[in-house]
């Protein structure tokens, strides 16, 4: 049967990350000695006490559909979180959980965006935000931030905004650039939000991973009063090395997570009943390892710095937040980040993702998601690379 696949089937392109990482693969499966920093996710074991958490689950036999926005004591255990880190009070019923932040960003782009509504991103900016405003038949608007530092200029902002706008997706600390939005970047975000009534969907799912002087803050630490008009999002993968157990959640007011609980229970129900057992016991007794992590985050940060600040041709800004080096290549007398891409992988069996998939052509985003070992064989490597250009 030749199958004919929907208009909204055929207008999603595939992450670019993940193309990068498939080739990478296949290099390495033919022999090649290949050093893959393409990874976005943290290469640490999960916690033993989400482990023991999901094994009791399992022996008290949690294995059935829970409510569809989560188990009570998930949301129990976000709440306090929230009400610890951030002096934030959510009630159960503004709380959900889902399969990954990813799922929970999709719930929440579906519920808010109508066809022709206009979502401001900020550019470089994570590869699903873009897809995901599409497949609600948004349309994304981006600004660029590759010439302040990775912040949003409040000129830029101002200028994007049109009578259709309807909300913004705002990422700290970022995916690709490692950028940590301070008070005066937030509060301009909140100001613009709150003059021209926009909602604001705040992904704060890197916001356990912050280093040397940077402190995360979450959108509501600074402007309190537009809590009616936020979804924070957030979840276990990156601060908990949990990826694969896929929870997210979101806060938010009731009416906004009322929308995404309805959608998801058509979607997919409830995330994994053991994974939410995992979850609660990484959020309650995890705070160690978290800390561990950051630091170990932190030393391959200030090593990778180190070695690509020292190469020529290449700028780099240091990254204050996630676990990604993103750098501008544009000196290095190649084409452009793509080419520099391809034949770094080919030619010194590097793996980096082009900036292209971040909306910033001319910069590579390179992981350290990985051993020393790796950073500095890698960072060698592209040294000798861009040396010999
Ligand atoms: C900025 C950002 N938001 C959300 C996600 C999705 O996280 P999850 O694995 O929980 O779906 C990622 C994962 O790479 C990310 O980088």
């Amino acid at each position: 049967m030749k199958w004919k696949l929907s208009e909204r089937s055929k207008r999603i392109r595939p992450s670019a990350t993940f193309a990068v990482t498939a080739l990478a693969k296949e290099l390495k499966a033919s022999g090649c000695p290949v050093l893959s920093f393409s990874a976005g996710e943290p290469d640490f074991a999960s916690p033993p006490s989400a482990v023991t958490a999901a094994r009791d689950a399992i022996d008290r036999g949690e294995t059935h559909y829970t409510a569809n926005s989560g188990v009570a004591e998930l949301k129990r255990a976000v709440a306090s979180y929230y009400k610890e880190r951030f002096g934030l009070e959510y009630a159960a019923s503004e709380i959900i959980a889902s399969g990954g932040a990813k799922q929970v960003l999709y719930e929440a782009v579906q519920s808010l965006v109508d066809p022709g509504d206009e979502v401001l991103l900020f550019t470089p900016s994570w590869v699903s935000y873009v897809e995901q405003i599409r497949m609600a038949e948004g349309e994304p608007v981006v600004v660029d931030t590759t010439g302040s530092n990775f912040l949003p200029a409040p000129k830029a902002v101002r200028g994007a905004l049109t009578g259709r706008t309807a909300g913004m997706i705002v990422n700290s600390p970022n995916n690709p650039t490692g950028a940590v939005y301070g008070r005066e970047t937030l509060e301009m975000l909140a100001g613009v939000a709150r003059e021209r009534g926009l909602w604001i969907i705040y992904d704060e799912i890197y916001e356990r991973l912050v280093y040397g002087a940077a402190r995360h803050l979450n959108i509501l630490q600074v402007a309190p009063d537009i809590r009616d008009r936020v979804i924070v999002v957030n979840g276990v993968s990156k601060a908990y090395s949990m990826t694969g157990w896929r929870i997210g959640y979101a806060l938010g007011p009731r009416e906004a997570i009322s929308g995404m609980d309805d959608l998801q229970g058509h979607l997919a129900s409830n995330p994994s009943s053991i994974a939410q057992w995992a979850s609660v016991g990484a959020i309650e007794g995890a705070e160690a390892d978290v800390e561990r992590c950051r630091a170990e985050f932190e030393r391959r940060r200030d090593i990778l710095f180190g070695i690509l600040s020292g190469i020529k041709g290449v700028k780099i800004v240091p990254p204050d937040g996630a676990f990604y080096a993103f750098f501008d290549v544009r000196g290095t007398g190649l084409p452009d980040d793509m080419e520099f891409c391809r034949r770094i992988l080919e030619e010194k069996y590097v793996a980096l993702v082009p900036g292209a998939a971040f909306f910033a052509p001319g910069f590579v985003r390179m992981s350290y998601a990985c051993s020393e070992e790796d950073i500095r064989a890698g960072g060698a490597r592209i040294k000798e690379f861009v040396e010999s250009l």
